[in-house]
């Protein structure tokens, strides 16, 4: 598939009655819908994971929102990649502004995982991005080179990037929404630093989505026209019509 849609669910659909309504209401809106090129991924909470990949598991891939560096034991309260690969995922998001701002996740702790994710034959998805619009360009450098130590060539072509200006998330209630060329450039930055490192032809293969606000409105302008390879939607995909609706558009 060339173009990704990746549902980030967080913290939410609280109960059996709620994802049952959310099952309904995906399966009833991927009726009839040919997505040629698009890969949806469904990013739920962990206590979902299992249930997800039975129910919708035809019809969209799955995926963890976090994942643990070790694969089994004493680490109490931990989800490892073995087991979200057991029980149906492909995907892990990691990096995510939430669980740096949060639980204070640290560059290191987050490439440790990146590994580990790697190392099962699952795909991590990489959050990158600035917290405010007064940070330079700097902070994208160093997050990438930080989270990708250690990541080979081979395994590169596994890893997704996700571009995500912390600020431009919908729920830091952002004023406006980065630009088409704003979001080019950050694109063209990440691949730079990905050329110097691994050189062209593995960072072709790599991609790189957008994150912050989509909605069907302005994803066409954000992420089509920016050339990104897909979006990473959190808001609007707790709205199966809606996230459906964003993945049509990226498919055009
Ligand atoms: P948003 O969330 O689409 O609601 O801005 C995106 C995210 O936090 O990944």
């Amino acid at each position: 598939m060339e173009k990704l849609v990746v549902g980030n669910l967080k913290m939410n659909i609280l109960s059996p009655l709620e994802r049952e309504q959310y099952f309904k209401s995906f399966k009833k809106e991927m009726v009839g819908k040919k997505l040629s090129r698009t890969e949806i991924i469904l990013c739920p909470s962990p206590i979902h994971l299992e249930s997800f990949f039975k129910v919708l598991g035809g019809k969209a891939k799955i995926g963890a929102l976090n994942a643990f560096w070790e694969r089994q034991g004493s680490f109490t309260g931990e989800v490892s990649p073995a087991m979200i690969k057991n029980f149906g995922g492909e995907y892990v998001v990691v990096g995510h502004s939430e669980r740096r701002r949060y639980l204070h996740e640290t560059d290191e702790e987050i490439n440790l995982k990146i590994i580990a994710i790697l190392k099962n034959g699952l795909r991590p998805i990489l959050c990158v991005g600035e917290s405010s619009q007064k940070e330079s360009s700097a902070i994208i450098i160093n997050q990438l080179k930080n989270c990708l130590e250690g990541v080979t060539g081979a395994k590169m072509e596994n890893v997704v990037l996700c571009y995500e200006p912390v600020w431009a998330i919908s729920s830091n209630k952002p004023d406006h929404m980065p630009t088409t060329n704003e979001v080019m450039s950050a694109r063209l930055l990440i691949k730079k630093i990905l050329v110097a490192k691994y050189g062209k032809k593995i960072t072709d293969r790599v991609k790189i989505i957008y994150g912050g606000s989509v909605d069907a409105k302005n994803v066409k302008e954000i992420c089509n026209e920016s050339g990104m390879d897909g979006a990473l939607v959190g808001r609007e995909a707790l709205v199966p019509y809606e996230l459906v609706k964003i993945a049509r558009i990226i498919n055009q």
